[in-house]
């Protein structure tokens, strides 16, 4: 069963705000106040498109002291499995969607003296939350903003305007200008907290760097929106649930579950909470792992799997659902 209850909320708003992004605001459908979040929380927003049950992540970027409203961001994916689009070419304002709690697994960290964030593209939304939160507490921060042309970056002229040219530093690959990871990294007072989110290759260089300075490793922070490969079809046999189903090419075995009618829990849908975890009883191939949660013994052992985004090689998994 999923332990996330979901809301009914009315989108009130949608904006274009940079080529490929557009913003779009929720309010309840109850008029009631949304839940307080702290920044770096996600929703999970579920989609009704035709005959399939999208359900997608999407961070929320308003002020986490606004409670009349949740804002996000989302980009136009250019091989879309569907929800981005539905997001982009569907969705009006006047629509009503379920939404999941917010959900936070890149929070603040609170010991930290100061907080450096670095952002990669679309990478930006769960900054624009945080920072709200830093400058309202009063905290140092510095944001570091890459994005690839200025014109594909959203909200950095709003960013520079709100919190100055002195916390918030912008670079664009088609200028050349690139983060100076080893240089931000190198300079900076003891208690100083990273956190990065952005593509794959980014967060992966700039956590190397870090290590590679000395940084300890609970001062590092990354979230990752993680988007797997497809594969092939397979079946999926729910031993407790005595049900055999077919999971295609571009769904997760977690929607292949619910589309059989069978609640698992869920919370992040991204490999990265753990929620999701499901013992596996036997396969007749190699786990496909895309998951950052478990640890490498445990993917090696072939006894877990986490079903919202990991597939296999074979033809046949028995799972312990
Ligand atoms: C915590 C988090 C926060 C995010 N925040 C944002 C944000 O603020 N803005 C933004 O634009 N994007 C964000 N994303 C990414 C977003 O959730 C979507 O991935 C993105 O919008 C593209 O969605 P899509 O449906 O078009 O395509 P895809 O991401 O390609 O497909 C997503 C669908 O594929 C399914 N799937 C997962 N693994 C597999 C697999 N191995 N095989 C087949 N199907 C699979 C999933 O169940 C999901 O429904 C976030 C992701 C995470 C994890
Ligand atoms: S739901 Fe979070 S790891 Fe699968």
């Amino acid at each position: 069963m999923s332990i996330n209850t979901e809301m009914s909320v009315r989108v009130a708003a949608i904006t274009q705000v940079a080529d490929q992004v557009r913003r779009l605001r929720f309010e309840r459908v109850d008029g009631q106040p949304l839940p307080v979040f702290s920044g770096g929380a996600h929703v999970v927003v579920s989609m009704r498109d035709g005959a399939i049950l999208r359900r997608n992540p999407y961070s929320l970027m308003s002020s986490p002291a606004d409670s009349s409203g949740y804002e996000i961001s989302v980009l136009a994916v250019e091989k879309s499995r569907g929800g981005s689009t539905f997001l982009h070419h569907k969705l009006k304002v006047g629509d009503t969607l379920a939404i999941s709690q917010p959900i936070n697994l890149f929070p603040i960290d609170q010991r930290g003296r100061k907080h450096i964030l670095m952002a990669g593209g679309i990478g930006i939304t769960p900054f624009m939350a945080m920072m709200d939160q830093l400058a309202r507490e009063d905290r140092s921060f510095e944001l570091h903003y890459a994005v690839r042309t200025r014109s594909h970056g959203a909200y950095w002229r709003e960013l520079q305007a709100r919190y100055g040219a002195r916390r918030v530093h912008v670079y664009c690959d088609a200028e050349q200008l690139f983060i100076p990871t080893g240089e931000i990294l190198g300079h900076q007072p003891l208690g100083t907290h990273l956190y990065v989110c952005g593509p794959a290759g980014m967060i992966k260089g700039v956590l190397g760097s870090a290590a590679q300075l000395g940084w300890p490793r609970q001062n590092l922070h990354s979230e990752e929106f993680l988007a797997p490969p497809p594969g092939k079809v397979f079946k999926a046999v729910l031993t407790r649930s005595g049900k055999t189903i077919t999971v295609h090419s571009h769904q997760s075995i977690l929607e292949a579950v619910e589309a059989a009618g069978v609640e698992a829990p869920y919370l992040c849908r991204g490999g990265a909470c753990g929620q999701c975890e499901t013992a596996v009883v036997g396969c007749d191939g190699a786990l496909e792992h895309h998951d950052i949660y478990l640890e490498p013994e445990d993917k090696a052992s072939g006894k877990k799997i986490m079903i919202c985004v990991s597939r296999i090689s074979g033809s046949e998994i028995r799972l312990d659902l």
